[in-house]
């Protein structure tokens, strides 16, 4: 269709990657593209933190559940949601600075649409990605490897760098079910699970040679039957945001 559209659609997380560094140009490429997304008016309330020392890395590869593809990858990007700049900012003119879920929420989405930005500039130069939420097991560790000052918290990581495999993409789940015109159809959220459920008990029959016969509804069930990371919002709040 256009080559943007043919990258987007191309799309497959890595978890394998040959160990090269990227060139100083990509890496430039890759941020300012981050730093191009929408950012809520223009707050730009997050900070990416670049990891290549190969200790910081295995370190990181551990705090989050032991995914060695960190280590591997010629670059880890740290993003961060930030309001300390913007504290300081307002400082700046002599006033008090005033947060709360929705500046949180703020920062967290810039941060995300940072990230995903850098995402398809990676994806583009031929580089894989692959986001890495298992930092937020142990956020608090990583915040004091990563010298993050009050206020800022690791959203999640990304590793991008030369793939050394190449995994068919993930269906998704039906465009009927995640498009709706005008109005929110329930109906067609029902139908469109059932359907995913059988694409993805066949996806995953076919990739384990028929080893794991399960379905999506199943893997969302195992996750969402019990609380996650319960420790997240304490953790927030000692890093000083108010969830209020
Ligand atoms: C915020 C976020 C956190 C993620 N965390 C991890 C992670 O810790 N480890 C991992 O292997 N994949 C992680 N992923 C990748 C997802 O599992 C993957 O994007 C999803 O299963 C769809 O597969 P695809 O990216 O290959 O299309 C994460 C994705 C997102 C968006």
């Amino acid at each position: 269709m256009n080559p943007t559209i043919e990258v987007l659609r191309k799309h497959r997380s890595i978890r394998k990657y040959q160990p090269i560094a990227l060139p100083e140009e990509h890496i430039d490429a890759i941020i300012e593209s981050a730093q191009m997304a929408s950012t809520s008016s223009n707050v730009q309330a997050y900070t990416i933190i670049g990891v290549t020392d190969p200790a910081k890395k295995q370190e990181l590869a551990r705090l989050a559940g032991n995914q060695a593809y960190i280590e591997q990858c010629g670059l880890f990007l740290v993003f961060c949601a930030d309001l300390h700049r913007l504290k300081e900012a307002t400082e700046l003119h002599g006033e008090t600075f005033h947060q709360n879920t929705e500046s949180f929420l703020v920062a967290t989405v810039d941060a995300t649409l940072a990230a995903q930005n850098a995402a398809v500039a990676a994806e583009s130069l031929g580089y894989g990605i692959c986001y890495i939420g298992g930092i937020r097991n142990n956020p608090q560790d990583v915040s004091v490897l990563l010298q993050l000052p009050q206020l800022t918290y690791p959203v999640f990581g990304m590793c991008v760098g030369v793939p050394d495999q190449e995994p068919s993409s993930r269906p998704r789940l039906p465009r009927h079910a995640v498009y709706h015109s005008d109005a929110y159809d329930k109906e067609k959220v029902t139908l469109g699970t059932q359907q995913y459920d059988d694409t993805m008990h066949e996806y995953y029959k076919e990739r384990t040679n028929g080893k794991t016969l399960t379905t999506w509804s199943k893997g969302i069930t195992d996750k969402y039957a019990k609380p996650g990371r319960g420790h997240i919002r304490p953790f927030l709040e000692g890093r000083g945001f108010r969830l209020e």
